[in-house]
């Protein structure tokens, strides 16, 4: 993990919504497709994230922060979703994993993804799954970080700017000897 990193599993506490709303404004202005349309204002960013927060309280998720240890700003965000289906209670989600423009490859989003798999797996979950848009950055990191590539959707989600663009789904099985990888 990246030096001066602190990783924790979050719930609602004071301020946390809005600071988490500010690293959502930075990403979806910064062009990757996370949900959103630009421009996001902080007013609807921080909506989701207090409705994500209590959704976390309700058990339906686990939300992890990425904190620079010093200064405790927040550098990355991600969340397990668990699947409602009682067919799937042991599959999850991964959603919404996003690092901070200036802290990218630093090790930051692997860390994270190392963390929401450790705990996924500590809960029984033995089947994770998620898509990101096909081309972007993060296709190459969950490539990188061994994530097996399902295929692709086309015209699947517009980016923030418009202009459709095609997901990519993967997946990735979870047992105690598959253990996610540790950067750095
Ligand atoms: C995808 C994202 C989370 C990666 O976070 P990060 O902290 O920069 O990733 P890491 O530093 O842990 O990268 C781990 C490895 O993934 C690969 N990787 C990460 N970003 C890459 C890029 N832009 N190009 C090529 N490979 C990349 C590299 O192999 C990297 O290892 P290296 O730096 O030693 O070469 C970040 O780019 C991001 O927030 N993107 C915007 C939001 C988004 O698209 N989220 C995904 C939603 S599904």
């Amino acid at each position: 993990m990246s030096a001066g990193l602190v990783i924790r599993r979050v719930g609602p506490e004071p301020g946390l919504a809005s600071r988490l709303a500010e690293l959502l404004v930075e990403v979806v202005e910064g062009g990757s497709s996370v949900g959103f349309m630009s421009p996001l204002t902080q007013d609807r960013a921080l909506a989701f994230w207090e409705m994500v927060l209590t959704s976390g309280a309700r058990g339906e998720r686990i939300v992890f922060v990425a904190e620079d240890e010093v200064t405790g700003t927040i550098l990355g965000t991600v969340q397990i979703l668990f699947a409602v289906p009682e067919n799937q209670r042991h599959r999850a989600d991964i959603a919404k994993l996003q690092v901070r423009r200036s802290a990218r490859r630093r090790g930051i989003g692997a860390a994270l993804m190392a963390a929401a798999e450790e705990a996924a797996l500590e809960i029984g979950k033995t089947v994770l799954v998620l898509d990101t848009t096909t081309g972007s950055d993060a296709e190459l990191f969950y490539t990188r970080l061994g994530w097996e590539r399902c295929g692709v959707i086309p015209d699947y989600a517009l980016m923030p700017k418009g202009g459709l663009s095609g997901t990519t789904v993967f997946y990735r099985k979870l047992n105690p000897d598959n253990r996610p990888m540790e950067k750095r």
